[in-house]
């Protein structure tokens, strides 16, 4: 089964707007250097406006995508964005459920489980990120806690709306620290969170889903991640605040 790569840059709440434009105009002139993977862009908010446009003749190219949303389409919602916003904007992705979001914001499976719902219903691609920690890791809850995320953050959706999602693993040991879960320990949770999609769709859509590893990923640890079966490309963080560093890790997806 071949599933085109997808290399997503999360860049958090980082950059000024300047440096957003700058960066964007480096990976959109740069994008031929990794041709064959998908690639997206995923500002802060208020600079997905910017980054739509710096895009430019990358336009269809380079995908852009946002770290958040909630799951109403509007309303009474103080300092909240909307997913018909973002696509208003250009936006075709939505990073959901991301570890800082869970942890920092409180956010629960049934509420990343809300969002993914509304996201798709808004005509958003869903990245839904799941992960342990490094406690659970080490009482040996790996696959107790993902697969628990995966249930209940993609409960009730169907084959159709299974297949259009991207699922990002992201080990929260390993987010900003520096420290890359082994290729062995990605493709062990990747193939865990596969086999889950399968009972929850069939193995056919499964084989479809793209699962992308996040968590310390650089140009120098890309290419082993990038040989394992069921890594389907890469979430990445502080590395895709660099076009250097971002092109180099979708490179060793091509
Ligand atoms: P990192 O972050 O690449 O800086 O570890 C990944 C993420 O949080 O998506």
């Amino acid at each position: 089964m071949s599933r085109k790569k997808i290399v997503a840059g999360n860049w958090k709440m980082n950059l000024d707007r300047a440096k957003a434009k700058e960066l964007t105009a480096a990976v959109a002139a740069r994008r031929g250097e990794a041709a064959a993977v998908e690639l997206v862009l995923c500002p802060p908010a208020l600079y997905v406006e910017t980054v739509g446009a710096a895009i430019a003749g990358a336009k269809g190219t380079v995908g852009l995508g946002a770290q958040n949303m909630h799951d109403k389409a509007s309303g009474a919602f103080t300092g909240e964005v909307a997913p018909p916003m973002l696509v208003d904007l250009g936006c075709q992705y939505v990073i959901l459920g991301h570890s800082e979001r869970r942890t920092l914001f409180g956010e629960t499976d049934a509420a990343v489980n809300v969002k993914t719902k509304a996201a798709l219903a808004a005509g958003l691609v869903p990245i839904v990120c799941v992960g342990e920690t490094l406690e659970e890791r080490e009482a040996g809850r790996t696959a107790a806690v993902v697969t628990g995320q995966v249930q209940g953050s993609l409960a009730g959706l169907s084959p159709a709306e299974l297949e259009k999602i991207v699922v990002a693993y992201e080990p929260v040991w390993a987010i900003g620290t520096g420290k890359v879960a082994t290729p062995e320990q990605a493709q062990e949770v990747h193939a865990l969170i596969r086999g889950l999609l399968a009972k929850l769709s069939s193995p056919e859509i499964a084989a479809r889903v793209r699962i992308q590893y996040g968590g310390s990923v650089k140009p120098d640890n890309a290419a082993d991640l990038a040989r394992q079966p069921d890594i389907d490309g890469a979430l990445v963080g502080g590395a895709s605040l660099k076009a250097d560093d971002f092109l180099g890790i979708a490179k060793a997806f091509g």
